[in-house]
């Protein structure tokens, strides 16, 4: 049968059989290897992705159920060169140390954030809680998270130069006045 999905924004389709879980479509049929495999029976969270806005774990979906839909995986994070500013801030808090839970974790962090964009410490905890994470750096984990939120929060600072045009703009429309 084919697949039809559209998969970190781009309409995507392929042949699958009916017993394929999603995780092996987008690693084996897509090639997107970010999403990692685990434990194979929902447990771990390694291959968490976003499932119509819900994090899901790939290894226990059905594929075929899946016909229509809209998968986000680790891969749309980054914007280009740049990446997401809860990758950044997972690395500036030491949250990734072998990193193979890694991109579940964020699909996780993500979907959530998305429902609840001010989490106290212990939403977050629950929030993380069917992720596995064997280097035990849970603590880092809900460190980044907490400083993608107060760094996402900061009140943006205009650069100097941007400051100095506007001055500069006035000055001349003042003059002109
Ligand atoms: S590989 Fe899917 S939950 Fe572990
Ligand atoms: S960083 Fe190694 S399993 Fe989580």
């Amino acid at each position: 049968m084919i697949l039809h999905l559209t998969v970190n924004g781009k309409n995507v389709e392929t042949q699958i059989s009916p017993e394929q879980t999603l995780l092996s479509v987008i690693r084996g049929n897509l090639k997107m290897t970010g999403t990692k495999i685990g434990c194979m029976v929902g447990e771990c969270g390694a291959c968490t992705v976003i499932l119509n806005g819900k994090a899901v774990k790939s290894c226990v979906v059905n594929a075929a159920q899946c016909e229509g839909m809209e998968v986000r995986t680790v891969e749309g994070l980054a914007n280009g060169e740049e990446l997401h500013p809860l990758q950044q801030a997972f690395i500036d808090h030491n949250a990734v140390q072998c990193g193979y839970c890694t991109s579940g974790f964020l699909m996780t962090a993500v979907a959530f954030l998305e429902q609840n964009p001010n989490p106290s410490r212990d939403e977050i905890k629950k929030a993380i809680s069917g992720n596995l994470c064997r280097c035990t750096g849970y603590i880092q984990i809900e460190e980044a998270i907490e400083g993608y939120i107060a760094e996402r929060d900061k009140p943006k600072e205009v650069p100097d130069n941007e400051t100095k045009e506007n001055a500069a703009e006035e000055t001349v429309e003042a003059a002109a006045s």
